[in-house]
């Protein structure tokens, strides 16, 4: 009779035998399966140096400044950001990696390696909070969440799922009681379906947001000063309102391709990010919270897709094959109908708080890796970009 998705996805991912722990994203990590703007290369890595430049500069250039990226993969940002910094500054950054993976083989020393289930796994290692950067690339589109569909009464029902994919109606989000049984909070999604995705329609489906509200705000409370940002597909309310997401955005990667969603730990299972709603979640004081396209994002940290002068390839032919090349990069991540339609959600904390404060409304999707799983061969060549073409706004 199936589960609710939040509770087969869980498990699909982060269980014994889950997709990111002995599955198929533990041996090759996630390049092996799709292409974030992570695995473009320099020209996206420059730009989060370039971000992380601003970011000291804003902290009047601390002794210790962190750049933690949540849900790391294999630490290819890390990785890439540490060697496009000025070598003063590269020895002052304190770069730690999270993720439920276990450490990569190759990973440079320099870099700290915890594996966990964040935003919980961040407390034990920066436990007064982190004072810098933090990036959380494609992380929160991972983070499960509940479906809710629209019968043909016009009644909101939880979704429910069998290990083969196939789908159910359970129970309607007026009985409690029946939610109850799959240890879900029918008022909690019924407050949270009206304020940010007020389905209607027969047939019409939402991803309950909830949790990834919950894992960006118990992020961003661990961020003492500096700034945060959330990089994925999504939608906001202006979208979901107009129907555009009515068929729900539910899917699934493996080995370089779109494949259905089957909660069987063979595939990543995702879906697009209600970044509005986390933008409120994760709000505190004074912070400045803002919501911008990739693209936009990465004109204001100098990406651009334009050639370099042909004149360059005579004067300096290094640097004109670098230029080149970045601007090959900086069209695909500009790109209005994939990587530049990624929505970045950025929170800039001026004032340290006194102590990190804990992480709320997060319970986490699950135990975390059960058994250590080291890295495989390596990536499979080619993989696809994951959805950035999302209709716009
Ligand atoms: C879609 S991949 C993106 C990887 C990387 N940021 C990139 O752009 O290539 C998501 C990554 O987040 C990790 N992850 C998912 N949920 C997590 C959680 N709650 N805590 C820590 N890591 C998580 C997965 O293991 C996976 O490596």
């Amino acid at each position: 009779m199936g589960t609710n998705w939040a509770r087969a996805w869980s498990a699909s991912l982060y269980g014994p035998g889950g997709f990111y722990v002995s599955g198929p994203g533990a041996d090759q990590g996630p390049a092996g399966h799709f292409r974030t703007s992570v695995h473009v290369g320099a020209a996206f890595h420059r730009a989060v140096a370039r971000l992380l430049l601003q970011v000291d500069a804003e902290l009047a250039r601390p002794e210790q400044l962190d750049l933690v990226d949540v849900g790391a993969g294999r630490g290819e940002l890390v990785t890439g950001v540490l060697h496009e910094l000025p070598a003063e500054m590269a020895s002052r950054v304190r770069p730690l990696c999270l993720d439920v993976r276990s450490r990569p083989r190759g990973l440079s020393d320099v870099i700290e390696w915890h594996d966990g289930v964040a935003p919980q796994s961040l407390a034990a290692v920066r436990p007064l909070g982190v004072v810098g950067l933090m990036v959380a690339q494609e992380w929160l589109d991972d983070v499960p969440c509940d479906v809710v569909e629209i019968d043909a009464q016009g009644r909101p029902r939880l979704v429910l799922v069998e290990d083969d994919g196939r789908e159910v109606l359970g129970p309607a989000l007026d009985d409690g009681a029946g939610c109850a049984t799959y240890d879900v909070d029918a008022d909690a999604i019924q407050g949270w379906l009206q304020r940010w995705w007020p389905v209607a329609l027969p047939g019409a489906r939402a991803e309950v947001g909830l949790p990834r509200d919950g894992a960006w705000a118990g992020l961003t409370a661990q961020l003492r000063a500096g700034t945060v940002v959330a990089i994925d597909y999504g939608h906001i309310r202006s979208g979901r309102l107009a129907g555009r997401y009515d068929a729900g955005t539910l899917s699934a990667y493996a080995s370089g391709r779109q494949v259905d969603a089957v909660p069987d730990g063979r595939c990543d299972i995702t879906a697009h990010v209600a970044m509005d709603a986390c933008a409120a979640a994760g709000r505190v004081g004074s912070d400045a919270v803002t919501l911008t396209r990739q693209r936009d994002a990465l004109s204001e940290l100098g990406v651009r897709g334009t050639l370099p002068p042909r004149e360059q390839a005579v004067v300096d032919p290094a640097a004109y094959a670098d230029a080149l090349q970045c601007a090959s990069q900086g069209a695909e991540l500009r790109d209005r109908a994939g990587l530049g339609a990624f929505w970045w959600l950025r929170v800039d904390r001026a004032a340290a708080l006194t102590a990190a404060a804990a992480p709320t409304g997060w319970s986490g999707p699950g135990p975390g890796p059960s058994s250590p799983a080291g890295p495989g061969p390596g990536p499979a060549p080619g993989p696809a970009p994951r959805p950035g073409a999302a209709p716009p706004p």
